[in-house]
């Protein structure tokens, strides 16, 4: 479990990010942090893993209170990776090889096993033919590819990732929601900061909204993204899958299933036409498989 308890964060010159800020990651989740630019979501990833220390309140991990010194940050940083909103922060080796390279290698690990990870994350990436590439002549949506191999070679417990698909094809962005996936089938933890509701809706298990005010609101992602007050306040856009799922509901082509995904949406739509099918040729269905 990773926690944060009271967090509170002003920039040099007093601009406030983060009043009061508490949050509870659970093992296991996919987490999704949303609001309005400059809400605080990044302020409050960077806390995560110790790249920012609290003016007030802690971050705890399993139920351990954080510390700042070079061991404990190491440690943390082990158990906790974080992919940066822009990949231009994060890169810093010469070669993309070079780059993914750097946290194994520095773990401890055998030859092999530091090459298998490294080989591994490439692979994941679908940056293999980049990896004798300088970091800096590459796309932006190739630099997040890096930055993301990167991290995830290290294998952390809890991967956190802030705005991960922002920059990528739409491939590049469907493989890394698949790649998630697959780690977080593999027990790893998953927090994302993003813009895109459809995607959170779809992905996630949980979500926060991030307003000016803090987090004003958390829980299973579904919930909190049917509260239209609240992506009113915090500037989100309102899944489409719900727009569809309104305009279905009265059909009773919905039978109480979910919609959340894509999928979701075109076997409701599916069964919506199958019964306008059905009316037109005389046999209504009702929801409990009766026939009029
Ligand atoms: N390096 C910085 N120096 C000073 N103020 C900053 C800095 N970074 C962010 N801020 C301010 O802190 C607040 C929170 O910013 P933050 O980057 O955490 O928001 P965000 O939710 O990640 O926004 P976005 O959706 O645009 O990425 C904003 O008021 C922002 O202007
Ligand atoms: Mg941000």
């Amino acid at each position: 479990m990773l926690s944060a308890i009271g967090i509170g964060y002003s920039y040099p010159g007093g601009i406030a990010a983060l009043d009061n800020v508490s949050l509870a990651i659970r093992p296991g989740r996919k987490v999704a942090l949303l609001g309005a630019n400059g809400a605080g979501k990044t302020t409050f990833l960077l806390h995560l893993n110790g790249l920012l220390r609290p003016q007030r309140g802690e971050i705890r991990l399993d139920d351990v209170v954080m510390g700042y010194d070079r061991g404990s940050l190491r440690r943390w940083r082990q158990r906790v990776g974080l992919v940066l909103q822009d990949p231009n922060d994060q890169l810093f080796a010469a070669t993309v090889f070079e780059d993914v390279s750097f946290g194994p290698l520095n773990l401890g690990l055998t030859a092999a096993a530091t090459r298998e990870r490294i080989d591994t994350s490439l692979a994941a990436l679908h940056i293999e033919t980049l990896a004798d590439r300088p970091t800096h002549m590459l796309s932006l949506g190739q630099k997040k590819r890096v930055a993301i191999a990167g991290v995830i070679a290290m294998r952390p417990d809890i991967l956190v990732l802030d705005e991960p698909t922002a920059g990528l094809d739409g491939d590049g962005s469907a493989r890394l929601v698949a790649l998630l996936d697959a780690l977080h089938q593999r027990g790893t933890t998953i927090v994302i900061a993003t813009h895109d509701t459809d995607l959170a809706l779809e992905w996630a298990d949980d979500a926060a909204v991030f307003t000016a005010a803090g987090i004003e609101r958390a829980g299973p992602v579904d919930e909190v993204l049917s509260d239209d007050d609240l992506l009113v306040r915090a500037c989100l856009r309102r899944p489409w899958a719900l727009e569809v799922k309104d305009a279905l509901a009265t059909s009773g082509a919905l039978n109480g299933n979910r919609l959340r995904s894509r999928a979701d949406v075109v076997a409701a739509i599916r069964a919506c036409l199958n019964r306008v099918w059905l009316h037109q040729a005389g046999l209504v269905i009702l929801g409990d498989g009766k026939r009029l």
